[in-house]
């Protein structure tokens, strides 16, 4: 007999299964999938998109893409576009077709956009393009009516490379009343040296028609704003160029970080492996002759393992708890960079990766000790692909502080050893391709794209310990994100770009998590429990969330509840229940009891208590119909402020009536009560007819022991004799003991005979007996 309230293991394999399905889906995502479709989409008929930027005042959205430049709202419905291509072009003549006839043939020509930038300053947007070898459109922010495109002179052709995603650029606004800005570009040249230069300064005119327009910001006889890839370099190595994967400005310094052949490891036999580099590189804003040039490699290693192919990076400041662990201020600048393994294939960068961490201080920190030691006169200038002979430092007793920019000696200048970021996490599987990252109420939070398609939340509080990827959402499934990866200037949602759509996606999604705990686990900084609303939600989207207990941002703080008594009788209704709230807020407004969706009643606050009653017995009968011996129902609080059922407490309707043996009744969890006579369970002694016939314990259940086989020869009359406990003695009014026996499928019965409550006779017993079954 099994006792009475243990349940049997789940051994069916459909529990099992099931069990399994939770185990490896849960950990391996970090939370729970999102809902895709909630987030709005803008999908172009043509895709080949490229860029996207964001204007950090009205949150409109800029896409340039193969042929189209896009205007978006912030909520991604399309509001203007302009065409840009194709163009009736050939990529060798230069200049291009439409400014002097060319002896190539030309043809309808794609134009990638590879540069989107911003002036804000003269409300216009800047969009380079392939075709033309390079040329640039300004186009009016407003409506993208297009202002100018110069077009004619060498200065206004960029480089005629295609591939989107390897020039870059910084817009330096002019200062109050002057009539231009600057331009910072670096882009590869396709062995162009002659016509492009990799890097360089030019001016940004008010008037697009001026004829000034990209000219260098400086350029004599002897020295001007660029830098060329030198035609020795070239001539050792053909395939040698600069990639420009990201460009920013901090205080008086422009910054590139840049993938490009390391001509140290890269023999120049061409049939040889080519190895990559990734470089920062560093001017000053006002240096127009370029004295300033400083590169060193950068890279991040975890594990002894390297690191060294950048993918993307993006300019911070860290929160207050990871600029603590930096040793920083939360004003200064750190610098989040997305590395592929090892050195090799720029192309298909290897899908091992890692998110690394630099502080601006550091980089100025190598930057200057560097050109320190090199006005020392120690070792060498040390940039070989660019000084194809090596130029030692030249001792000079000048005071470099952080601010100096150059001479005319001791430059273009190497680092020799690689500037280390901070690893904070890899990715093995997916492949980082972006990244972006900010401060929410003193918690850092990175965003990953990856080559997959999905976007990984990452909080990183610390250096020393790891980083804890939160959550790992599916943006579009399959299609790699692309660098430009943008927050909408309320930092509450993010645009990612593949080649096909941009998406906003929002920066949490709270409401997934269904329960205090859920929530609070999830490592989500932004969320937090609103408690009478019953949701997981940000701080600023749960009404009065400044009054005390009102949010709950710690596990700890999740509310308790409890219950006294936490089990009733289903004959019993309406009994007076006493609820304890821990972690709640001021329930003045009123509060009531809900049995799950069955009943609810009113509650009563006092001395700190909640007191409800339980169900009507007309009210009990529907929660507990069919449910065997017991029914665990939800208690819920329900707010009368928010009308939202806002804590839970499990309560237990038990039926005594269900049980049909003596032990499983009495040997329960639950006060039942036998009655032996009249074969029944009941909560409520009462009811057994008589007195000595109660029995509220195992031991005092009637029950014949158990016994060996007994064997009668077939046809010889003979009485069984058995042992028992608890016997009753039969009262007035009642029939006497039977023995009752199953013979192959039949019933017999005998009389039998008492003779103490230990032992009992079956009388005139016939043929061969199995088992006795019961008596009665
Ligand atoms: C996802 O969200 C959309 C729009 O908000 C809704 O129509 C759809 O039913 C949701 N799908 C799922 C599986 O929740
Ligand atoms: C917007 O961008 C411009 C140009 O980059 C910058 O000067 C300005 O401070 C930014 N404004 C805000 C609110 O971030
Ligand atoms: C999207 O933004 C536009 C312009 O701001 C607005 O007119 C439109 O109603 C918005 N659409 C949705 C679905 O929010
Ligand atoms: C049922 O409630 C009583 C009274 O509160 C309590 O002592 C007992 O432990 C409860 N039984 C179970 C199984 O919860
Ligand atoms: C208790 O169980 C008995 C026997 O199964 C059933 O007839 C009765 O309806 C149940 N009572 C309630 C209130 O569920
Ligand atoms: C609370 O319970 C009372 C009594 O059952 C009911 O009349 C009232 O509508 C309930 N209030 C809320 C907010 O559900
Ligand atoms: C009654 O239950 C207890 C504990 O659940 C168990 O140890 C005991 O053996 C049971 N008694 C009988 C007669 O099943
Ligand atoms: C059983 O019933 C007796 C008498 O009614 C009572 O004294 C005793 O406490 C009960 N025992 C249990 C385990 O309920
Ligand atoms: C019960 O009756 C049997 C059979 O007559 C006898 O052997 C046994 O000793 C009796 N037990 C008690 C406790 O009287």
């Amino acid at each position: 007999m099994l006792p009475y309230g243990r349940r049997p293991l789940p051994t069916s394999l459909h529990e099992a299964f099931l069990l399994l399905f939770f185990l490896s889906f849960l950990p391996q995502h970090g939370g729970v999938e999102v809902n895709l479709s909630s987030f709005r989409t803008f999908t172009p008929p043509e895709g080949g998109l490229t860029h996207l930027v964001v204007h950090n005042k009205t949150g409109e959205v800029y896409v340039g893409a193969v042929n189209w430049i896009y205007k978006l709202s912030s909520n991604l419905t399309k509001l203007r576009s302009h065409v840009t291509g194709p163009v009736v072009d050939n990529e060798k003549c230069y200049p291009p077709p439409g400014v002097q006839s060319c002896p190539h043939e030309l043809s309808q020509t794609s134009n990638v956009n590879k540069l989107l930038l911003l002036d804000s300053g003269q409300n216009r947007l800047i969009a380079c393009g392939s075709t033309s070898q390079g040329i640039c459109q300004f186009l009016r922010l407003d409506d993208l009516f297009k202002l100018g495109e110069p077009h004619h002179r060498k200065e206004h052709y960029l480089s005629s490379v295609s591939e989107a995603g390897t020039m870059s650029g910084v817009v330096i606004s002019g200062a109050q009343g002057e009539d231009s800005g600057k331009l910072f570009v670096g882009t590869p040249i396709e062995g162009k040296s002659e016509y492009f230069p990799t890097l360089s300064s030019r001016k940004l005119m008010a008037n697009e028609e001026n004829a000034e327009m990209f000219s260098f910001v400086y350029q004599d006889e002897f020295v001007s704003s660029q830098l060329k890839i030198p035609s020795d370099t070239l001539s050792k190595f053909p395939t040698f160029d600069i990639y420009y994967v990201y460009g920013f400005s901090s205080e008086q310094f422009i910054y590139y970080l840049t993938l490009q052949l390391d001509t140290q490891l890269t023999s120049p036999d061409a049939s040889g492996e080519q190895f990559f580099t990734s470089k920062i590189v560093r001017l000053c804003v006002d240096d127009p002759k370029f004295y300033s040039y400083v590169e060193f490699p950068i890279g991040c290693t975890k594990d002894g393992v390297e690191y060294r192919l950048v993918q993307d990076a993006y300019l911070s400041r860290p929160g207050a708890k990871l600029a603590r662990s930096l040793g920083i201020s939360e004003q200064e600048e750190v610098l989040f960079t997305v590395f592929a393994q090892g050195q090799k294939n720029r192309a298909k960068p290897p899908k091992e990766s890692a998110l690394c961490l630099f502080t601006l201080r550091k980089i100025k920190e190598k930057i200057k000790e560097r050109i320190q030691s090199c006005y020392r006169g120690e070792g060498k200038l040390s940039l070989p692909w660019l000084l194809n002979k090596e130029l030692n430092c030249i001792n000079s007793p000048l005071q470099i502080d952080d601010n100096f920019c150059g001479q005319d000696f001791n430059q273009p200048l190497g680092g020799t050893t690689t500037i280390e970021g901070f690893p904070l996490f890899l990715d093995k599987d997916d492949g980082m391709t972006s990244v972006a990252a900010y401060d929410y109420r003193g918690h850092t939070v990175a965003f990953t794209g990856t080559r997959g398609g999905r976007m990984k939340k990452i909080l990183v509080n610390s250096i020393t310990q790891p980083a804890l990827l939160y959550e790992n959402v599916v943006v579009s499934e399959g299609n790699p994100i692309l660098r430009d990866m943008l927050f909408s200037p309320d930092h509450q949602y993010i645009y990612t770009l593949t080649d096909e759509e941009v998406r906003r996606v929002p920066v949490e999604s709270c409401e997934q998590y269904s329960s205090c705990s859920e929530c609070l686990a999830s490592g989500d900084p932004h969320c937090g429990w609103c408690v009478l609303h019953s949701v997981c939600s940000r701080k600023d989207r749960c009404e009065r969330a400044d009054e005390p207990q009102r949010f709950a941002s710690r596990l700890e703080q999740c509310v308790r509840l409890m219950v006294q008594p936490n089990n009733i009788s289903v004959t019993m209704s309406e009994v007076q229940l006493v609820l304890q709230a821990q972690n709640v807020p001021s329930l003045a407004a009123g509060i009531n009891c809900s049995f799950e969706d069955y009943t609810e009643t009113e509650g009563h606050i006092m001395g700190g208590r909640i007191y409800c009653l339980s169900p009507s017995a007309r009210e009990i009968a529907p929660i507990t119909r069919n449910q065997g011996d017991k029914r665990v129902v939800k208690l819920y609080l329900k707010s009368r402020e928010t009308g939202k059922k806002f804590a839970s407490v499990d309560f237990v309707f038990y039926n005594c009536s269900v049980h049909q043996s003596c032990l499983s009744c009495v040997n329960g969890s639950f006060p039942c009560h036998w009655c032996k006579y009249r074969h029944m369970c009941t909560h409520n002694a009462n009811d057994c007819s008589f007195q000595e016939g109660r029995v509220n314990m195992s031991e005092d259940c009637p029950q014949i022991l158990p016994s060996t086989q007994i064997y009668i020869p077939v046809g010889v009359m003979k009485p069984i004799t058995l042992l028992a406990r608890n016997l009753p003695q039969p009262q007035s009014g009642q029939r006497n003991y039977e023995c009752i026996f199953y013979i192959q499928g039949k019933e017999y019965s005998v009389t039998a005979l008492r003779f103490n409550s230990t032992s009992i006779q079956c009388q005139k017993t016939m043929l061969r007996t199995q088992e006795m079954n019961r008596t009665g």
